[in-house]
């Protein structure tokens, strides 16, 4: 059922503009099997979410994007390949010893307020079926800071005072990001269940922006279709889409 495994094929550039840029001309002009990782040491316009920018230090840290050719998943199921990214990348900087990483929606990693890696996903489709996905990783490894003025990030390195493997943490969240692409196809409750149970700020009143509108509301879990289900302040429990509903200035 499924194809090769994730990270089988490796492209390692030293620098590059972007590697999900990269990923999407090779996918243009030739066959990319499933799983390949484009992987590179710089790059010149790494993008974030919302037209950002990423930043990363030169072979300090990890930009990399993985091609998936999920089988005939609807675009509506979408959220799955971001809950899996989202758990893969989590659970990798877990293994080396930092507490309290969680998931914040929709796919920022956090470690307690403190942003320590991110992820951007590029869908194309084929009517309401998506043909092939980017996922565009980037992780905060050794680096040491950046002169940033949005929130805090940080790096593995700035948490736990050691210089990490970037390539062994590579290895251990690729093959977790290929076990969570069986749940993908397979249980995605699975990845539900595990994505709400990582979920940053669970519980917690937070502010937040909706519909433009500065609110307090207490996130509880997400739904099948990646909304965010929170409590707001007058009882009422809803999901809410990221066109209508995002987590305010702190
Ligand atoms: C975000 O804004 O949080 C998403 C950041 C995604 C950055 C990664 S780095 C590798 C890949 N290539 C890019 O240009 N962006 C993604």
């Amino acid at each position: 059922m499924s194809g090769p495994r994730i990270g089988a094929e490796r492209i390692h550039l030293a620098t590059v503009d972007s590697t999900n840029k990269h990923a999407a001309e090779l996918l243009e002009r030739t066959e990319v099997q499933h799983g390949t990782v484009i992987l590179a040491d710089a790059q010149t316009e790494g993008r974030g979410r919302r037209g950002g920018v990423w930043r990363s230090m030169e072979g300090r840290d990890l930009t990399f994007s993985v091609v998936v050719l999920p089988i005939a998943l609807p675009v509506t199921d979408q959220f799955r390949m971001a809950m899996a990214a989202a758990l893969a990348v989590r659970e990798a900087v877990a293994q080396e010893d930092v507490p309290h990483v969680r998931v914040k929606w929709p796919n920022d990693i956090l470690i307690e307020e403190r942003k320590v890696a991110g992820i951007l996903i590029q869908n194309d489709l084929v009517g309401d079926t998506i043909h092939h996905a980017i996922l565009g990783i980037g992780v905060n490894v050794n680096s040491t800071g950046h002169d940033e003025k949005g929130p805090p990030s940080t790096s593995i390195r700035m948490e736990t005072g050691r210089d990490i493997d970037r390539l062994a943490l590579l290895e251990r969240l690729l093959n977790e990001l290929d076990r969570r692409w069986t749940q993908v196809e397979r249980d995605p409750p699975a990845l539900q269940h595990d994505y709400i149970e990582q979920l940053w700020g669970r519980g917690r009143w937070l502010p937040m922006e909706l519909d433009g509108h500065a609110v307090e509301a207490r996130p509880i879990g997400v739904d099948r279709d990646g909304r965010l289900l929170v409590e707001l302040n007058d009882g009422r429990v809803q999901a809410f889409g990221m066109d209508r509903l995002r987590f305010g200035p702190r």
